[in-house]
């Protein structure tokens, strides 16, 4: 597990502890990256890099609430101690606990503590860390910085107001890091993450619901954390040098067909052909 397209070189994933950021992170470190695990939750943090480790990767946990500068100052120095260096930084964390999305709904119905929240944890933080880490990158002749933003950053919908303005703030974010930064080798790139069961997907969503998001999907399936974490390797390594301000849709098609192609494809259904 030593060789590969990330050896010798050092990642930070926030919200590593658990869901995307775990497989991120296990993903990264299998192509030959050190790891720093970062998570508000220490416990989440430590057992992934623990199993990171236990397959012959280079794990660090570090508990970091990435809303707080000071937090982010210690983690970053503390992975700069270990390893003398950061090359990649995955802005993955992101406020998705149950009390934040009930209360984050439409714009008349919004709680203003779900909207400073999700704006503190997902787009804040994310500003943050590149504060801090792309000094770092700079120092070591530059680095590669993803973040994870999602359909809900760049479409509309019915709820999730505030993580869907939080969302579309780091394609933003994603886009000044590369102009401002770019010159001296540091890249930045944003996803848009399609629907990805991961644990809590898998078991929460219901069925109702998965149908009516695989519908609007162009692939077979749903997403699986593997995807990502694929894509997240592609852009942390050299194989993507010529890739930066760019917002790849990492999404099964879910933003790229017009709005009336499931009716129109289940018309076609019923009708038997696809003549007009
Ligand atoms: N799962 C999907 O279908 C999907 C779709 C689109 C975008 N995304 C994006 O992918 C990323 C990961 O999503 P996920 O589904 O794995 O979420 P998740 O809720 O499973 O994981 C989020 C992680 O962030 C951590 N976290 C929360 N607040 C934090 C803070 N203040 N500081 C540090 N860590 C914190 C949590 O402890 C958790 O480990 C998010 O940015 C999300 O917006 C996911």
């Amino acid at each position: 597990m030593t060789e590969g397209k990330l050896a010798g070189k050092v990642a930070i994933v926030t919200g590593a502890g658990n869901g995307l950021g775990a497989h991120c992170a296990t993903v990264l470190a299998e192509h030959g990256a050190r790891v720093a695990v970062v998570d508000i939750r220490l416990d989440a943090a430590q057992e992934v890099a623990a199993a990171i480790e236990a397959r012959g990767g280079t794990a660090m946990a570090v508990e970091t609430d990435v809303s707080a500068e000071d937090d982010i100052r210690r983690m970053v120095a503390a992975v700069v101690d270990q390893w003398g260096r950061i090359d990649v930084l995955h802005n993955n964390a992101a406020a998705l606990d149950l009390k934040t999305r009930y209360a984050d709904r439409d714009v008349c119905n919004v709680e203003i503590e779900a909207w400073d929240r999700s704006m503190d944890v997902n787009a804040r933080g994310a500003m943050l860390c590149c504060k801090h880490a792309i000094p770092v990158m700079l120092r070591n002749g530059g680095g590669s910085v993803i973040h994870s933003s999602s359909g809900f950053g760049v479409m509309g919908d019915a709820t999730l107001t505030s993580y869907a303005c939080s969302k579309a703030a780091l394609l933003a974010l994603s886009r000044m890091v590369a102009a401002q930064y770019g010159k001296q080798g540091v890249r930045s790139n944003a996803l848009v993450i399609g629907f990805v069961l991961n644990e809590h997907a898998q078991k929460e969503v219901p069925d109702e619901i998965k149908q009516i998001l695989l519908a609007q999907h162009l692939t077979p399936e749903l997403g699986s954390p593997r995807q990502i974490a694929d894509v997240v390797a592609f852009l942390a390594s050299d194989e993507s040098a010529f890739v930066t301000g760019h917002t790849m849709m990492v999404d099964g098609g879910f933003t790229s067909h017009a709005p009336s192609l499931v009716p129109i494809r289940e018309l076609f259904a019923r009708k038997g052909d696809n003549k007009w």
